[in-house]
């Protein structure tokens, strides 16, 4: 497959451009995520009349790069499901168990557990090494280009590729380990690949499929504003319980490969457990995403 030059990567901490119009776009839109009902429209179609070109642009080059790949079949299924309910959930992903055991080993090369402890964040993000990047995101444009343009409009752009190490020691209030959808655009897609098996004692990822988070976001209106970022436990289960429902938690062999879309799905992750969590971490935004990407 030839290579999709417009995806680019950018570090986490490169999303925000340094351009002054970029900066002060993104700061206006940004209060995008906090609207609710027709204030949310209007700015949202006024965000898209100012990127109108850059969209264009992205979309044209993008459906010119793509070509048909060898697994159609499991990439349609993939982006039925995600389309359908916001998530899919790949057991036997692209990633080889001796690669996975090799991303493994030169992550606690980097960093060891003695040295985490040190580091007071809950959360922690390490860059790979040059040839480990290259490869999986050989395997990410051979097996998933296709479907992730897809579901991005044909709009995708990468944001990060990282180690996502969680200590899982403690519970910290209003944090991602509460109910919440990230609210950065109208669809984005969150790749988490298992370097190790995920259990119930790894604070494992818990979601909502997007039906039903549509439907909790509209009964509680709930908008990411600072008195309401987060749903409590206590919310969610009061409307489930009747329904017997109960969230998906990615509770999966190493190796296994979760998309998920965190803008349409309520989710949270790394609550406090016995044991750590770590996961190749992979995400994508779309061009239709609030704030303008660094690459415009
Ligand atoms: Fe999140």
């Amino acid at each position: 497959m030839k290579k999709l030059k417009n995806i680019s990567i950018v570090q986490r901490s490169h999303i925000e451009s340094k351009n002054i119009f970029f900066l002060l776009h993104n700061k206006f839109f940004n209060n995008l995520s906090k609207q609710f009902g027709y204030k949310f429209y209007f700015l949202f179609f006024i965000s898209i009349l100012i990127k109108l070109p850059g969209i264009i642009l992205h979309f044209i080059r993008t459906s010119l790069n793509i070509q048909k790949p060898k697994n159609t079949f499991f990439q349609k299924k993939v982006l039925r499901e995600l389309n359908e309910f916001g998530f899919s959930i790949i057991k036997n992903s692209y990633f080889s168990s001796n690669f996975l055991d090799k991303l493994n080993k030169s992550f606690y090369e980097k960093y060891s557990i003695k040295n985490i402890s040190k580091l007071s964040e809950p959360i922690i993000y390490v860059p790979l090494s040059k040839t480990n990047l290259k490869k999986v995101l050989s395997i990410i444009e051979k097996n998933y280009m296709s479907m992730i343009s897809k579901y991005l409009f044909m709009l995708p752009y990468l944001k990060t590729v990282t180690y996502m190490y969680s200590k899982n020691e403690s519970n910290f209030k209003n944090s991602s380990q509460h109910w919440h959808l990230d609210r950065v655009g109208l669809r984005t897609l969150k790749l988490f690949l298992a370097l190790h098996d995920q259990e119930e004692i790894n604070g494992p990822l818990t979601f909502i499929d997007s039906k039903r988070s549509e439907y909790l976001v509209n009964h509680y209106r709930y908008s990411k504003t600072n008195q309401f970022k987060r749903i409590s436990d206590k919310l969610i289960d009061k409307e489930f319980d009747n329904l017997k429902f109960k969230p998906s938690r990615f509770i999966e062999k190493k190796g296994s490969l979760a998309f998920l879309d965190t803008d349409r799905c309520l989710h949270y992750g790394s609550r406090k457990s016995l044991n750590p969590r770590l996961f190749l971490y992979i995400e994508f935004g779309s061009y239709l995403d609030f704030k303008i990407p660094f690459l415009f």
